[in-house]
């Protein structure tokens, strides 16, 4: 529709074009102004007139068209009024398919997501499960938009934190703890080991020799390591199977290990490299940034230094277009020195390829979580209280269910209720933690989106004779809240383009909220089991469109459905 009033526009206006156009056409905030308004004030200067007598001169030279009812000037403004049936036969004709919103414009490009990747022996904890989130989510969205993507988990699973841990193993721990506790025990173990090093320093001395040992491949060492590895990666798949998150790669830290000296190679091949104190680093003072470290004094490389190896690693295996790294704010200097490192290195590419997502705090405002030992939280806990605390108010409401029914409504409804906190907001902002907001049926949440949706289920269920071809009587669509309905599903498709470009989950979190109330108020208005055939079917129609979008929308935020709830 807005296509076709630029083409109107372009036709009697000589000294913009259609791109121009496009840019100043805005939709009137008050229906009493149309559907669309184009400000003529750019215009007074190159035709020497009053802006609102060339609005005037450019209505009165619009061709007649079909879509649209009427054109009003108000001041400096074209407004056009839309022919309601012909939007709605428009709107109806694109939505109808389960493809509207799909795209190619990704077709034989790759994204490379690096995002969750927790540590090695530590919790999973409220952070992580903001960039798990918000990766899950970007995925979808690209994944919509035609582009292959590559999930990697760039798990801290090296580094000289299991030297320590390993010592602290062999002084004070018990195998039968570690199997009974996992990564609570290990995380004692680390705090113990730095309570018991402020009292004997030598025991870093340990730490770093065993950490060595790892690095050289020592058998023992990596044994360890290992075992601590693979428990702490079975919690972490506990936490993804509960969220339905999965990953193509897990190439942790450890991956690089041995791709870390062919960096230092370049770099010093390249003259990046200056010593520092008997450690090696990148100078980066020309770009007001610190330098990047790469080598400690002990000649063993760093996180930077692995991240480096991946860049290059991950540029040569999947040759993607972007890699995108979700993490905390608190990176994005090491990510903007790794980011310059890769540019000296002498890739252009890197300049636009490498994207830092950063993402703020969650914030627990005096929230009682529920903490295992050490007062930690585990993103996992949460999941499991937001599933009983929604298990709570399915059985009041609903209390009809099966118990499997009620099951399943809870995990998805909980699970997603906490997801769509987290993704209701801007990324960048801090996000606040509050059990009655986020378990609410109403309001910006995610039970209401689900709520929604399974509202339009019920709805279809219980009418047998319609069938979804898109064949229907327009005029019936006419009406407000209908045309207002219209007028959400069909921004769908742009709601997913620009979610992609902002890398911002919330465009699609808000839209799914603004798509919910628009068939709430539509709801609210029509009756749609009526009598008449041709109004229910037409009303059942937007019923339909406005369900699967519904889907979609949340699918794209990484969040289920359920038909019941
Ligand atoms: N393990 C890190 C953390 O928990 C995040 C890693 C992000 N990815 C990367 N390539 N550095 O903070």
């Amino acid at each position: 529709m807005k296509d076709k009033i630029v083409k109107l526009l372009d036709d009697a206006i000589e000294v913009l074009n259609a791109e121009q156009i496009s840019e100043l056409l805005e939709q009137p905030p008050k229906k009493e102004m149309g559907d669309y308004a184009f400000p003529c004030f750019r215009l007074a200067k190159e035709l020497h007139k009053a802006p609102p007598l060339i609005a005037k001169d450019i209505a009165d030279s619009l061709e007649q068209a079909d879509f649209i009812e009427k054109v009003e000037v108000l001041g400096a403004y074209i407004n056009f009024f839309l022919n309601k049936d012909q939007f709605a036969s428009t709107v109806v004709s694109n939505s109808i398919s389960d493809s509207f919103g799909s795209s190619e414009i990704g077709k034989g490009k790759t994204i490379c997501i690096d995002y969750s990747s927790p540590n090695v022996a530590k919790n999973f904890h409220v952070g992580h499960l903001r960039t798990t989130v918000i990766g899950n989510s970007l995925y979808k969205i690209y994944s919509k938009l035609g582009y292959n993507v590559e999930r990697i988990n760039h798990l801290g699973d090296w580094g000289t934190q299991f030297g320590k841990l390993i010592v602290a193993y062999k002084n004070w721990g018990t195998e039968e703890a570690v199997k009974e506790k996992g990564i609570e025990e290990l995380m004692r173990l680390y705090v113990l080991f730095h309570d018991e090093a402020d009292k004997n320093p030598e025991l870093e001395d340990e730490a770093r020799a065993w950490f060595h040992k790892m690095e050289l491949g020592d058998e023992e060492a990596l044994k360890i390591w290992k075992w601590f590895f693979d428990i702490s990666l079975e919690e972490f798949k506990r936490t993804y199977k509960l969220m339905g998150v999965e990953f193509d790669h897990y190439t942790g830290e450890s991956f690089y290990r041995d791709k870390t000296d062919s960096v230092v190679k370049e770099l010093t091949d390249k003259n990046l490299l200056t010593d520092s104190e008997g450690a090696k680093i990148v100078d980066l003072s020309e770009y007001d940034m610190s330098p990047c470290l790469i080598l400690k004094k002990d000649g063993s490389s760093i996180y930077a230094t692995r991240d480096i190896a991946a860049v290059e690693y991950r540029k040569a295996t999947y040759d993607f277009t972007k890699c995108l790294y979700v993490t905390g704010q608190e990176q994005k200097l090491h990510f903007a020195q790794v980011f310059k490192v890769m540019e000296l290195l002498g890739n252009e590419w890197a300049k636009d390829s490498l994207v830092h997502i950063p993402y703020g705090l969650v914030s627990l405002q005096g929230e009682k979580l529920s903490t295992r030992g050490g007062n930690v939280i585990y993103a996992e806990d949460i999941l499991h209280e937001a599933i009983s605390k929604i298990r709570e108010i399915i059985e009041e409401k609903n209390p009809d269910l099966s118990a499997e029914e009620k099951d399943e409504a809870s995990r998805i409804v909980g699970v997603g209720a906490v997801i769509f906190n987290d993704l209701y907001n801007q990324r960048i902002k801090d996000v606040s933690f509050s059990w009655s907001h986020i378990t609410s049926f109403e309001g910006e949440t995610g039970p209401y989106v689900q709520y929604t949706y399974a509202r339009c289920s019920s709805i279809l269920r219980n009418i047998d004779d319609f069938t979804p071809d898109g064949n229907i009587d327009f005029s019936i669509l006419s009406d407000e809240t209908s045309t207002e309905l219209l007028k959400e599903i069909n921004r769908f498709p742009q709601v997913v383009v620009d979610a992609a470009d902002r890398y911002e989950p919330s465009v699609v979190a808000r839209y799914a909220v603004d798509l919910a109330q628009a068939f709430n108020r539509f709801y609210t208005e029509n009756r749609i089991a009526v009598d008449e055939k041709n109004v229910r079917d037409a009303r059942c129609t937007l019923t339909y469109i406005t369900r699967r979008i519904l889907k979609d929308s949340l699918d794209l935020l990484g969040i289920g459905v359920v038909e019941k709830m």
